[in-house]
């Protein structure tokens, strides 16, 4: 066996916003997953980033119980807590002490270039304006990234302009202190950005529009025998289009059966295959790979203490990270001391 130090190392994660969707596993989870063996991987559990956008004590009350969803969605897709730390960003003193230097590092003009902070200033109706902490999303994630000296981040395609924004700092750093950080590169999934069942918009908790890990079979085959598909086609016998219809975009993505999914795309375009069927034959393709995560979810939602052990090992495990990058920062600085 390598020794984990070895190794180059993965950081990313997600905010603990909730349960987890189709959308997550092909952006950047199935990478998470797969990575695992030739990558340290230090998954984290952005709770102080919701912080950015939802600071109300109503918001902060639900963050346990996301916490232990996200959890229990990262456990359940196979992220292995034997191999890779799964940590709680607010629980690392660290991070709050990087993030202030990093803010140094980059100007406020640059920051208000990133594309997903309107979006997220606009989705959160913010009538006074952008707050400082939210302006800072992208710094604080550098910070998460560059703890770990992070070579690797394996996120959604909207998640692209913040990686961008860590890898100046990290120039900026290393320019004015020495070569401290990698200059992590993004790893974006099969499917950067994958439509909701809606067709409208991305698939997100907001729009209504998503498909759980978590979902159950029979809500799985409601969901997709509602999906959006071809308006165009009122009948089975009209020859549809699948280019951008969203029921072959997930038969792509989740359907391994690649001859049935190219039988269906034939007959679909010449009108010799009805709706019905084509949903059908989705919904069976998302339940047989939905059904081994389910099996792992049902065990650890009964054994809510092994979820609180593995984020307690894992915070433990990138703490020892943590503090030895700290000391390299410090020393690069050149930071007075008592
Ligand atoms: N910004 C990520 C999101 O959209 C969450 C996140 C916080 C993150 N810190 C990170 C992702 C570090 C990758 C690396 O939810």
């Amino acid at each position: 066996m390598t020794s984990a130090t070895a190794k180059k190392r993965i950081l990313t994660g997600d905010r603990p916003t909730g349960k987890m969707h189709l959308g997550h596993y092909v952006g950047s989870m199935k990478n998470r997953v797969r990575l695992q063996d030739e990558y340290q991987c230090h998954f984290i559990v952005a709770d102080l980033h919701t912080l950015t956008t939802k600071p109300e004590r109503e918001h902060i009350a639900q963050l346990s119980d996301n916490i232990r969803e996200m959890v229990i969605d990262y456990l359940a897709v196979g992220i292995d807590p034997a191999r890779s730390a799964i940590y709680l960003q607010s629980a690392m003193p660290e991070i709050y002490e990087l993030n202030l230097i990093f803010e140094m590092m980059i100007t406020v003009a640059r920051l208000e270039r990133v594309p997903s902070l309107k979006d997220m200033a606009a989705a959160a109706h913010m009538d006074e304006g952008m707050p400082f902490g939210l302006l800072g999303y992208p710094v604080l994630q550098a910070a998460d990234i560059l703890l770990p000296r992070a070579h690797l981040v394996p996120v959604g395609k909207d998640n692209e302009s913040h990686i961008e924004v860590t890898r100046e700092i990290a120039r900026r750093f290393n320019y004015l202190y020495g070569e401290v950080f990698p200059i992590p590169d993004v790893l974006i999934g099969d499917v950067p950005s994958l439509i909701g069942t809606d067709g409208q918009g991305k698939m997100s908790k907001s729009l209504n529009n998503a498909i759980y890990l978590s979902d159950d079979a029979e809500t799985v085959n409601q969901k997709v025998r509602g999906m959006y598909t071809d308006p165009n086609r009122v009948r089975a016998d009209i020859p549809g289009k699948v280019e951008g219809n969203p029921v072959f975009i997930y038969h792509d993505a989740f359907n391994p059966n690649v001859d049935e999914v190219n039988d269906l795309k034939e007959r679909y375009v010449q009108g010799k295959v009805g709706d019905v069927e084509v949903k059908r034959k989705l919904a069976a393709a998302i339940n047989a790979f939905l059904e081994p995560i389910r099996e792992r979810r049902a065990y650890y939602v009964q054994r809510p203490d092994e979820i609180m052990d593995v984020l307690r090992e894992g915070t433990r495990l990138h703490r020892a990270e943590a503090e030895a990058t700290m000391g390299l920062v410090r020393e690069a600085m050149g930071m007075f001391r008592l």
